[in-house]
């Protein structure tokens, strides 16, 4: 009994060459550091998992997730519909969208909004706002939201820069609707038009927070200690000899430059490290396999270290 409570209590320390990746939602990865849960990801990038799909809530209400790219850091959020048979968003309650600025999200630059149903009072903004009659949302009313013909007047602008960094606006003095395209960069009106999405972006990781040394037993190679950038902070900072990898979350051998051979190990150990994760999510493993899971990684551990 004793040796089974020791091998259970190594499968986490064998397991977390990297820190704790959430488990997929349905089908969809969840990537470090986006969290669906309290014990996986950063908590500061909480995301939700609802029956199967991922969703991001904003300060008020939420949007449903189209796609996430972890390498750049990414969301693409679908944006609102219009209400019944009218020219109005259904996120009219929160005056459309608006993110918490105390979290590590923004609205990236990548985003062409149509504003739809505009009050007069819009003539009167400047580029790069256009509002003009050539302007293409009047394209997309004619193709795609025949309700906003009976309130004609539309405005197109692309995102960037502190004002829209965490909100797109609508209202009854300015506009009611709203539709957003990413990487959308046409001034003709296109053939077919794009599936609408509204890109946002993460700020990368820091380390994650701690309060005890236990806390940061899922990050090989850190220790519990003050945040210098920080002060009355304490971080789970990587140890000499290993930087972190806010990507990935782990503390990565500064020994390894590109081109050497221990670059190939490096790679290996973190596949190791996501598939142990996955392992441990999907079943728990026979004994026998824990046995030999912890051999291998300590053996490729161990080989990283005699390369050195
Ligand atoms: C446009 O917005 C106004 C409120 O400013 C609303 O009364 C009107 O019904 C909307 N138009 C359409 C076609 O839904
Ligand atoms: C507004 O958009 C139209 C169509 O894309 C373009 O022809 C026009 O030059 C733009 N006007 C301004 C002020 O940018
Ligand atoms: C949005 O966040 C990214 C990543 O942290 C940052 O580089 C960018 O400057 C931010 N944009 C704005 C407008 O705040």
């Amino acid at each position: 009994m004793e040796i089974l409570l020791l091998l259970d209590l190594e499968i986490p320390t064998g397991c977390a060459t990297a820190l704790v990746r959430c488990g997929n939602c349905g089908r969809n990865p969840v990537p470090y550091p986006l969290s669906t849960g309290p014990n996986c990801g950063d908590q500061a990038y909480k995301i939700r998992c609802t029956a199967g799909a991922l969703w991001f809530d904003a300060l008020k209400g939420s949007y449903m997730i189209i796609s996430i790219n972890p390498m750049t850091q990414r969301i693409v959020l679908r944006p609102p519909n219009l209400l019944g048979n009218s020219c109005i968003s259904s996120d009219i309650s929160t005056q459309g969208i608006q993110l918490d600025d105390n979290l590590p999200f923004n609205i990236t630059s990548s985003n062409t909004i149509l504003l739809l149903n505009c009050t007069d009072a819009m003539f009167h903004l400047q580029a790069p706002i256009n509002c003009t009659s050539t302007s293409i949302c009047h394209y997309y009313i004619k193709d795609n939201a025949a309700a906003c013909m009976r309130s004609p007047i539309c405005c197109v602008f692309k995102t960037g820069g502190s004002q829209t960094a965490y909100v797109v606006r609508i209202h009854d003095r300015g506009c009611l609707a709203y539709q957003s395209f990413v990487n959308f960069d046409t001034v003709n009106p296109p053939k077919k038009w794009p599936q609408p999405g509204l890109e946002i972006e993460w700020a990368l990781p820091l380390e994650p927070a701690c309060k005890a040394p236990m806390d940061c037993k899922n990050l090989f190679h850190s220790k519990c200690l003050a945040d210098p950038a920080n002060v009355g902070t304490t971080r789970c900072l990587c140890n000499k000899g290993f930087t972190w990898d806010p990507v990935n979350g782990l503390c990565r051998s500064t020994k390894c430059r590109p081109g050497k051979r221990c670059k190939k190990q490096k790679k290996q150990i973190v596949l190791i490290g996501a598939s142990c994760l996955d392992d441990k999510r999907q079943h728990r493993p026979s004994m026998k396999e824990v046995a030999d899971e912890i051999e291998y990684i300590i053996s490729l551990v161990a080989g990283e270290v005699s390369e050195k």
